[in-house]
């Protein structure tokens, strides 16, 4: 018999090569006066920024833009953001880039419509005022952000990634188009597609799991592994697609079953050794599902390997440039112990998703296997 299912996606999703012309008008449905939200220069640089910017002016839509949202956003970044909107008037929040664009759009929509340091958001529906709407246009292919409940924000209060957590922040729209993934930088194909991976079997492994998200789990990680070292060596249309497609699908999984630990894991990689969010991540997985597999995880495990085999993990890593071993990025026996702290802090929330936790010793001891 199925357990019980919930299912829930308000966003509306266009995806496919070109769509983007064709869909940005509707953005006036939602908002009148929108704020692009970008990164640093790489939506500027690629030349999607202006040809956004060439669309709405062509289609009459005037527009303000922030383009300086930081690669490992902090709470600074959503408060600049939110400023910003504030000041232009903003009714919409357009988020152009990867999940860090993406997430900063989110919290700033709603610090826009509450009062009140961002700390008090962290955490599941933690605040009252409906926030900004927020039309997000991935050009990565990992984070899920574009239809996800999640904004996952550095708190350098609390020296780890925190999170806001609500219904509320997922995106009205989400306009998909892999064309846009073309000039990505090999590595972060790589880094992101593999954040996608970990989304899909991560959810896979929650408690939260349920047939319909196990669904979307199998199918990602299908797409995902059959297309992800032909993407990073000949970036074609076609396995970019395969790529974006089944990190949408990781985070229809990710927005019902949320994390486990390998997200909590990574976070304290990405704060103190700057190593990017998914290439920590997938640097940790076939470490943590071979942890798993020897702690009451072995028959999901199983599951698992009917579709991949756990030093397959290594390989497809060494194929796409993602370090093996922790060594490899300067990391030494003496930060296992630090990382393992903030692992265990990292991890707060992903516990609640899974039959066991972790505590810090067995955290040092995998740390300590990946040097
Ligand atoms: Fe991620």
């Amino acid at each position: 018999m199925l357990n019980t299912i919930r299912f829930f996606l308000p966003t509306k999703i266009v995806f496919g090569e070109g769509v983007i012309p064709d869909s940005l008008p509707d953005i006036a449905h939602y908002g009148k006066i929108p704020l692009i939200v970008t990164g640093k220069g790489s939506a500027r640089k690629s030349g999607l920024l202006d040809f956004i910017a060439g669309t709405l002016k062509n289609r009459n839509i005037s527009y303000h833009t922030y383009e300086g949202v930081s690669p490992e956003p902090s709470t600074d970044d959503c408060m600049k953001v939110a400023r910003v909107a504030a000041e232009c008037g903003a009714d919409t929040l357009v988020a152009i880039g990867g999940g860090s664009a993406m997430d900063v759009a989110k919290a700033a929509a709603v610090l826009v419509r509450n009062q009140g340091p961002i700390q008090t958001y962290f955490g599941e529906e933690k605040f009252q005022n409906e926030p900004l709407p927020v039309i997000a246009i991935p050009t990565t292919c990992g984070s899920g952000s574009e239809i996800t409940r999640y904004a996952v924000i550095i708190d350098r209060q609390s020296n780890t990634k925190k999170t806001i957590s609500s219904e509320r922040i997922i995106p009205k729209m989400a306009i998909l188009d892999p064309a846009v993934i073309r000039t990505l930088p090999r590595n972060l194909i790589a880094g992101t597609g593999m954040d996608a991976l970990c989304h899909a079997v991560e959810g896979f492994l929650s408690t939260k799991a349920n047939h319909l998200t196990r669904i979307f789990s199998r199918e990602s990680v299908g797409l995902i592994l059959d297309s992800i070292e032909k993407a990073v060596q000949h970036p074609r249309i076609e396995y970019l697609s395969n790529l974006l497609l089944g990190s949408l699908y990781a985070g229809f999984v990710i927005n019902h079953t949320g994390t486990i630990f390998i997200h909590g894991m990574a976070y304290g990689m990405t704060i103190r050794h700057q190593i990017h969010h998914g290439t920590a991540n997938a640097i940790c997985l076939p470490y943590a599902l071979a942890f798993l597999k020897a702690h009451n995880y072995e028959e999901e495990i199983l599951e698992l390997e009917r579709i991949f085999s756990i030093d397959s993990i290594f390989e497809i890593n060494r194929k796409i440039g993602i370090p093996i071993h922790l060594g490899e990025l300067g990391i030494k026996q003496e930060d296992a112990h630090i990382l393992a702290e903030m692992a265990v802090k990292g991890c707060e929330r992903s516990f609640k998703n899974m039959k066991i936790s972790v505590s810090k010793e067995e955290f040092v001891e995998i740390f300590s296997s990946m040097l």
